[in-house]
């Protein structure tokens, strides 16, 4: 969170820094007085006893003005700090919907009919609206470097207006307690320059392609008869599941299981297999199915591109 990228994420980082600032000058202050008035009280058990007025003086100035200019002083710089956040995404902002699953993300960018999952990129230098909602319990999201946190609720939706000023990668994950694999909850930001951005619109917005090869084609069939199209959608088939990820271009990505995994032949085979062994507690069941079977799967979702 100090190192951050972008504005929302800088202006949030330097009220930080003020706190901090302020709260150990006050910490050391109170502490330096504290130090004084016990060996004031050892030396009045001497016979030295202060007066009434200047107690009342400490009382009344540390005990009541001192409180009010600071609380005041945090007020006043966090409403700024408040104000200078934008509170409307302006008309170019890019519109994301992220949607939190236990446990992994649904990312949607309606404007250009683009589903993914826990991969979420981002055009460089333009202003970010995402609309953050849950499809089961409360789920946060949080990219520290980008700064803003915010819940993901299953009622409603949030809106968190971002921008990076670099082109970069942030690993990151849920911030808030949501069940078993909470802690493999992650996403994957990828700040790219506008062209990235542009390509990787144009090649996820398209349906998938008919399988390219005898084995991707007996893959599709396993994939229908494994039941996989029940959970999961592949756009351009029949298969248009809505409880799991989106693998329409699943081959395009670079992890599994929510940035459980890297993106390996060998990890996705292991992972079909039995993906409670990497995330036990997860909805997908573990899949039965005969060498010949396996590979044909995975030559067809390599083909997912
Ligand atoms: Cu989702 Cu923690």
């Amino acid at each position: 969170m100090f190192d951050t990228d972008g504005p929302v994420a800088e202006e949030i980082a330097g009220l930080w820094w003020f706190l901090l600032v302020l709260g150990t000058i006050v910490f050391v202050a109170f502490a330096m007085a504290l130090a004084v008035a016990v060996r004031r009280g050892r030396a009045s058990d001497e016979g030295r006893e202060p007066s009434s007025r200047s107690l009342r003086r400490w009382v009344i100035g540390g005990g009541a003005v001192l409180p009010a200019v600071v609380l005041v002083l945090v007020l006043v710089v966090t409403v700024a700090s408040m104000r200078a956040l934008p509170a409307d995404a302006p008309t170019e902002a890019l519109r994301v919907e992220v949607v939190g699953h236990r446990w992994w993300y649904e990312i949607r960018y309606p404007d250009h009919g683009v589903v993914t999952a826990n991969e979420l990129h981002l055009p460089v230098d333009r202003p970010i609206e995402l609309a953050l909602s849950s499809d089961d319990v409360i789920h946060s999201f949080w990219v520290p470097a980008l700064g803003g946190k915010l819940d993901m609720l299953p009622d409603r939706t949030n809106t968190l207006i971002l921008q990076a000023d670099e082109v970069g990668e942030h690993r990151t994950s849920c911030a808030e307690f949501c069940g078993l694999q909470h802690a493999r909850m992650r996403l994957l930001t990828i700040v790219e320059t506008d062209g990235d951005f542009d390509n990787w619109v144009a090649a996820n917005r398209a349906s998938a392609e008919e399988p390219g090869d005898p084995a991707a084609a007996r893959g599709q069939d396993v994939y229908f008869d494994a039941g996989c199209a029940s959970c999961h959608t592949v756009r351009g088939t029949q298969s248009v599941g809505t409880e799991g990820p989106d693998l329409t271009h699943l081959a395009s990505r670079r992890t599994l299981g929510a940035v459980t995994l890297e993106l390996t032949n060998d990890n996705l085979r292991a992972w079909i297999a039995d993906p409670h062994t990497f995330k036990s507690g997860i909805e997908m069941p573990a899949t039965e199915l005969t060498d010949e079977e396996m590979d044909a799967l995975l030559a067809y979702l390599d083909g997912l591109r």
